[in-house]
């Protein structure tokens, strides 16, 4: 598995990840988070970057940190390659990116109905704040989900989901 900062060049590979999904972003939409500040795009592949054969993208994610906030805007992994930990290594490396830049909390939004999404954000800390009812359509909620980051240690986040919290 590897996890890299994605650079302009991973735009076609990002785009070709991008086909496997109904609520597709444009390419400029992924040129703006690249090269706007304040930003990071990580992309996942199975094998290393600069092998002779260029290595398909299977997953991206990208944050925003504006103030004290991080926004987590995008994170998608390939069906054919879920549950193999990708969104968990992005999303931690996401975490330990804001909190080296002094973010206070991470904010993101997701359908209450996304049970893979919500239980990955669950195990690293992340607790609805507020709900906006039929954003998606009738019926369909968003959830705002944030996860404190004021005082965390960037060595320790990957640890959250073996604190076994409940609640
Ligand atoms: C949500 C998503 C990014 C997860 O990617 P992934 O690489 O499969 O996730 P991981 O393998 O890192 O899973 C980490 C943990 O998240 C939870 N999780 C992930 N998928 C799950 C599922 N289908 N059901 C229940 N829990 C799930 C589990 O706790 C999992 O740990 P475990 O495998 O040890 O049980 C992926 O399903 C996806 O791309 N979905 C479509 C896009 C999307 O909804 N993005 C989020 C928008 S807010």
């Amino acid at each position: 598995m590897n996890v890299d900062v994605a650079t302009l060049a991973d735009l076609p590979g990002i785009m070709a990840l991008e086909a496997s999904f109904d609520k597709k972003w444009s390419e400029q939409s992924w040129r703006d988070e690249i090269t706007g500040t304040g930003r990071l795009v990580l992309i996942a592949r199975t094998t290393p970057r600069g092998q002779a054969q260029e290595p398909e993208i299977i997953g991206v994610a990208c944050f925003q940190h504006v103030d004290e906030v991080v926004d987590l805007h995008r994170i998608v992994v390939a069906p054919e390659h879920r549950r193999l930990g990708f969104a968990r290594v992005m999303l931690v490396a996401g975490l330990q990116w804001a909190i080296e830049r002094g973010a206070r909390r991470m904010l993101l939004e997701v359908d209450h109905r996304n049970e893979p999404a919500i239980t990955l954000y669950r195990g690293y800390g992340f607790r609805e704040i507020t709900r906006r009812a039929d954003y998606y359509g009738p019926g369909a909620h968003a959830l705002i989900l944030e996860r404190a980051l004021a005082g965390v240690d960037a060595d320790s986040v990957g640890m959250w989901d073996m604190e076994a919290e409940d609640d």
